[in-house]
């Protein structure tokens, strides 16, 4: 395996320095882990647009909420270090909380995205954005790369991540990388172990509601019904609903009029204990 692993934040500075005084573009994924098919397209992706790719895996405890599933998140660690040797990653970092939290989460420095972090999965899910901007501003600021590449089934996440390095000035490109799905649909996620068999057939119909959600917006259905139908549709599948919702792709705002524009369908909704997200962009004449 030519895969390295490091664990150390001065291990991983020195190697990066090394790879830049070479001359190498250092692309950076960052990840939790149980790798699928989706995070090594990422990989891939990365591979395509740089001479290093670092890859780190880190369950962030800080963006889980307190009867979230942080404990019970998978942890494969051997598979993914397999996995991502076999997709040609040469580093894997894996930092310890300590490393990314020195001063204890207590009272270690928050990263906070107003406006963007409070709607939608945020106001499901309060300070969860704050614990993801914070980690991944730690990553990079350790990390350096020339660019990261993110999955866009997060979407919300992509956008809050977007904001803070354009606000903060970090000197890094964002890539957003497709989302990849299982034959039915079904957007690849870890959290779609946690279905049972009928669960998981039933898990399909997310992207299904989205792909009529932007046909309805398309022929022209104002928002609120299209919103409506959404929510009824999946409560009919037993769907409880966070959210189905229209919004523009770059503040998540409500579109004024469903007029000309990209549009972006995004639903967050639970089977059992399972909260699943997707989304869906599309164009309007
Ligand atoms: O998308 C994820 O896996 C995580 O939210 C991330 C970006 C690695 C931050 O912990």
């Amino acid at each position: 395996m030519s895969l390295e692993r490091i664990e150390s934040a001065a291990e991983l500075r020195a190697r990066v320095a090394q790879w830049r005084a070479a001359g190498d573009r250092i692309a950076f994924v960052p990840t939790m882990g149980n790798l699928h098919r989706g995070h090594l397209a990422l990989i891939e992706q990365a591979r395509g647009l740089a001479q290093r790719v670092i890859c780190s895996i880190f369950v962030n405890p800080t963006q889980f909420g307190p009867n979230e599933d942080y404990s019970r998140y998978p942890r494969t660690l051997e598979g993914d270090a397999a996995a991502l040797d076999a997709a040609r990653c040469d580093l894997l970092f894996l930092p310890s909380v300590e490393v990314m939290y020195p001063l204890g989460i207590e009272r270690a420095v928050k990263v906070e995205v107003p406006g963007l972090s409070n709607v939608l999965c945020g106001a499901h899910r309060p300070g969860h954005f704050a614990g993801v901007a914070t980690v991944v501003a730690r990553l990079f600021n350790l990390a350096q790369p020339d660019l990261a590449v993110f999955g866009s089934k997060d979407f919300q996440q992509l956008q809050v991540i977007r904001h803070m390095v354009s606000d903060l000035g970090f000197p890094l490109q964002i890539v957003a990388g497709d989302t990849v799905r299982e034959t039915d649909g079904l957007a690849m996620s870890s959290r779609n172990q946690y279905l049972d068999v009928e669960q998981r057939q039933r898990a399909a119909r997310i992207f299904e509601t989205l792909q009529s959600m932007a046909r309805r917006s398309q022929a022209g259905e104002a928002q609120i019904q299209v919103e409506t139908w959404a929510n009824a549709a999946l409560e009919a599948e037993g769907f409880t609903v966070d959210y189905a919702v229209l919004r523009q792709p770059d503040n998540l705002v409500e579109p004024d009029a469903l007029g000309p524009g990209t549009r972006v369908a995004l639903i967050a909704a639970r089977l059992g204990a399972t909260r699943l997200i997707d989304n869906l962009s599309f164009a309007c004449s």
